[in-house]
């Protein structure tokens, strides 16, 4: 990723499917001064996302993201509000190859597992299963193949024998929310 020139923040679109409490977190930490980025643009793949609701408070514009906004719809909207990077956060639809090649090495993602192990879904189920001693998340580059793009920066937790996948998902989620901003700082030092 370029150097920050000057003071100007790098803007930056959201893409949640959820909760988005990593929306939150990252409108939280582009708030702060030193952030490279500012969040100009959440795009939901649906309309039942939690998070939309951030939206409405912090005053920041959104888009639906459904048949009649169809990728092509949704890349004139990022180049008109001049979006130079995309974070995936909670976005559970596969973005095409030509979307992902337009954006090329400006999409990064969050992932809830120590990638490369666990690419996809139910990562915290998998890694208990697995009897894995530790488990955790990564920020990665989008690239057209899942969760396989080059990693930005991991975070790593144990996991105790009494943890459920629901128990590992919260105590994740509480890293993953110091893991993003993070992985930003780093690409834009
Ligand atoms: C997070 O745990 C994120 O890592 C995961 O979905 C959750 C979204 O939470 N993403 C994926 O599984 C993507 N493959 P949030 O909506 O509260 O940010």
């Amino acid at each position: 990723m370029e150097k920050l020139i000057g003071l100007k923040k790098v803007k930056t679109a959201v893409f949640i499917s959820g909760t988005g409490s990593n929306l939150r977190n990252l409108i939280k930490f582009a708030k702060i001064k030193m952030s490279p980025i500012s969040v100009d643009l959440i795009i939901s793949n649906t309309c039942k996302a939690k998070g939309l609701r951030f939206a409405d408070e912090f005053k920041i514009k959104k888009k639906i993201f459904d048949l009649r906004n169809n990728e092509k719809n949704i890349l004139s909207l990022l180049k008109k509000e001049k979006i130079k990077l995309i974070c995936l956060a909670g976005f559970m639809k596969i973005l095409s190859n030509d979307f992902i090649k337009k954006f090329d090495g400006k999409i990064i993602n969050i992932h809830p597992s120590l990638l490369p192990k666990y690419k996809g879904l139910n990562t915290h189920s998998r890694a208990i299963n697995n009897k894995d001693k530790f488990t955790g998340c990564s920020v990665h580059y989008v690239t057209a193949r899942l969760d396989s793009g080059k990693v930005i920066l991991k975070s790593i937790i144990k996991i105790l024998a009494k943890d459920t996948a629901t128990t590992l998902a919260k105590k994740v989620l509480i890293q993953e929310h110091k893991l993003y901003p993070a992985a930003i700082m780093k690409i834009f030092n």
